[in-house]
């Protein structure tokens, strides 16, 4: 990514309020698969609202992102939520790789970030008996455009996960998976 690329997130999660800490969409009316414990991995975690949830429903989680102001609103949402969980933030381009080698998560989560070349990568994350919970930007229900995913992208790049629930509507993908145990 280009420095010109991460200013202008900085900027765009500088000009918005403290967030709430919420679960991810894809995972909305599944609720209750959640485990109460373990390790949780957030992929582009921005300002921390799914990172901080996943904390406060008990897991301890590692979260990703590019944007140092994005993991500074991030870090302050935790230290006033105080979530049993412990959350590491990692500063990282993902467009240089996956930054974390540390196993497997019992959930992982990528939601508004389509990021094609780490579909394996997010694959390959999910523990045994794991959840990952994908929302992309969809052609379905859009124009379209070049950062959009076209039709079933995610249940063909997840192929070898259980599927949970797919959506594709409005201009938004989501997919809910399981690693079978
Ligand atoms: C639309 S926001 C989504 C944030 C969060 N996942 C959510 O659902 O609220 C996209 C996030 O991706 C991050 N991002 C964009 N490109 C990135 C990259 N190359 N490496 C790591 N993070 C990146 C941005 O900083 C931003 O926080």
């Amino acid at each position: 990514m280009s420095g010109e690329d991460r200013e202008r997130w900085d900027a765009r999660h500088l000009g918005l309020g403290p967030g709430t800490p919420q679960p991810p969409d894809a995972l909305r009316g599944h609720l209750d698969l959640v485990p109460a414990q373990g390790r949780a991995l957030d992929v582009a975690c921005g300002r921390g609202a799914v990172a901080v949830w996943l904390a406060g429903r008990g897991l301890d989680v590692v979260a990703v992102d590019v944007s140092p102001a994005g993991l500074a609103a991030a870090a302050e949402l935790a230290t006033a939520e105080r979530p049993p969980g412990r959350i590491r933030w990692v500063e990282a381009d993902l467009d240089d790789g996956f930054p974390i080698e540390d196993g497997t998560y019992d959930v992982v989560v990528c939601q508004r970030f389509r990021a094609p070349a780490l579909y394996p990568v997010l694959a390959s994350a999910v523990a045994p008996g794991g959840l990952l919970a994908i929302t992309v930007l969809s052609e379905v229900g859009d124009a379209g455009g070049r950062f959009r995913a076209a039709p079933g992208e995610l249940v063909r790049a997840f192929a070898d996960l259980e599927i949970v629930a797919h959506h594709e509507d409005a201009g938004e993908a989501h997919l809910l998976a399981r690693r079978p145990a």
